[in-house]
C-alpha cells in the first residue's frame, strides 16, 4: 500500500518517515493544540475558519508558531495535493494541523521551549463508522466526568490534551458499547457538548445551541447557524439542561466529518419520536447543496464498500 504524505517541519515525507522526539511536549504533557477540516470533491471546506481557530488556539496557549496563516494554509492545500493520487474519486479526506510546544531540553521552562513542531497530514474519511447513523440516529450517554470549565482551561481552545473527553467517552462506552458519544454537562450542570461535536436541539420548532463560553466553537456548528438562518429556521444559543433534551422535538449533533447527525435517544430516552426529524434533514440537505454532496449518500456508498473489502478480506471493519 502507497505512504501518506506528510508535512513535518518543513518537509513533506512519506508517513513512516515522520517521526518527532520522545521528548517532544506534545508527546510527554498533551502540551499542543491542533485543528481539522474535510474536503468536499477533494476541495477544503471552510480551511480558512480552520486555520483562524488554530491560530487562536495557538495564541491561547501561548505557542507562536513563526509562520503565517497564509503559510499553514498553503502547507495544508500542498498536502492534500500529495495525496490526491491515493484516493477514488468518491472519497474525501480529513486533513489536520498540528502544533506542539516542541522538544523539551533539560530545565527549559514552557515559555523557554521555541522548537516547535508543526505537522499537516489527511486521512480518509471513517464513513464506516458513522454512516448508518444518518437513518438510525445516534445513541448519546451522559456521563459523570464533566466537561472542562473555561475558569481552569478555556473549552473554546482545540487542544491536543483530550483527557476530559477520553475519560468520558470511557464512562459512557462501559454504560452502553453502542452509544456513538459521550454528552457532557458542564459543571454547572447545562449540556455543553460531546467528546467531539457540538450540539443542536429543535423545540417548538426553533433550534437551540449551548451558549459559545461553554464549547469548542465548532466550524459546523457556525455552518448551521448559517444554514438555519436561510432556511429561516429560528436558532438561538442557550443555557439547556437534559429536561430540555427530553422535551425536544429533535436533536441533532454536527462535526467536520459527518457534518450533522440526528439523535434519537439520549440516556436510553428517546429523543422526540425517536426517529431522525424534519428540521434536523432539511439542515442536512442544505448543507449537501452547498457542498455540492449528497453527505449521507456519499457516506453510505462508501462505508458498503468498505464494507465489502472488509468481509472479502476477513476482517470486520469499522466499530458500530
Ligand atoms: C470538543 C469538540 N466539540 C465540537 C467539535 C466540532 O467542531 P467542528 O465542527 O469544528 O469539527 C469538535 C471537533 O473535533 C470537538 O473536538
Amino acid at each position: 500500500m502507497s505512504a501518506f504524505i506528510v508535512y513535518l517541519n518543513g518537509k513533506y515525507v512519506p508517513d513512516y518517515e515522520a517521526v518527532i522526539s520522545v521528548f517532544d511536549r506534545g508527546y510527554l504533557f498533551g502540551d499542543s493544540a491542533y485543528d481539522t477540516t474535510r474536503t468536499f470533491k477533494h476541495t477544503p471546506f471552510k480551511l480558512e475558519s480552520h486555520v483562524s481557530r488554530l491560530f487562536n488556539s495557538l495564541k491561547y496557549i501561548s505557542i507562536e508558531l513563526g509562520l503565517s496563516q497564509e503559510d499553514v494554509m498553503q502547507i495544508t492545500l500542498d498536502v492534500i495535493r500529495r495525496n490526491r493520487r491515493l484516493l477514488n474519486t468518491d472519497e474525501d479526506y480529513w486533513v489536520t494541523q498540528r502544533v506542539s510546544r516542541g522538544r523539551q531540553r533539560p530545565g527549559q521552562s514552557s515559555l523557554d521551549c521555541r522548537e516547535h513542531t508543526l505537522i499537516v497530514y489527511i486521512e480518509p474519511l471513517p464513513f464506516i463508522s458513522y454512516a448508518h447513523l444518518y437513518a438510525q440516529g445516534a445513541r448519546l450517554i451522559t456521563p459523570s466526568v464533566r466537561r472542562t470549565p473555561p475558569e481552569c482551561i478555556s473549552p473554546r481552545a482545540k487542544l491536543g490534551n483530550k483527557l476530559n473527553h477520553i475519560l468520558a467517552q470511557i464512562e459512557a462506552k462501559r454504560i452502553d458499547p453502542g452509544c456513538f458519544m459521550p454528552l457532557m454537562l458542564d459543571t454547572r450542570g447545562f449540556i455543553s457538548e460531546t467528546d467531539a461535536a457540538n450540539l443542536f436541539v429543535v423545540s417548538h420548532g426553533r433550534l437551540v445551541t449551548p451558549h459559545r463560553h461553554t464549547v469548542l466553537e465548532g466550524i459546523s456548528r457556525d455552518t448551521v447557524i448559517e444554514l438555519a438562518g436561510s432556511l429561516e429556521i429560528p436558532c438561538s444559543e442557550g443555557d439547556l439542561t437534559l429536561y430540555d433534551l427530553y422535551m425536544a422535538e429533535e436533536a441533532f449533533i454536527t462535526a467536520t466529518s459527518y457534518c450533522v447527525l440526528p439523535v434519537t435517544s439520549v440516556n436510553g430516552r428517546l429523543v422526540g419520536a425517536g426517529v431522525p426529524g424534519p428540521i434536523t434533514a432539511s439542515v442536512l440537505q442544505a448543507w449537501s447543496k452547498l457542498t455540492g454532496v449528497d453527505i449521507a449518500a456519499q457516506a453510505t456508498r462508501n462505508a458498503k464498500e468498505a464494507d465489502t473489502v472488509s468481509r472479502n478480506s476477513g476482517i470486520r471493519g469499522g466499530s458500530r
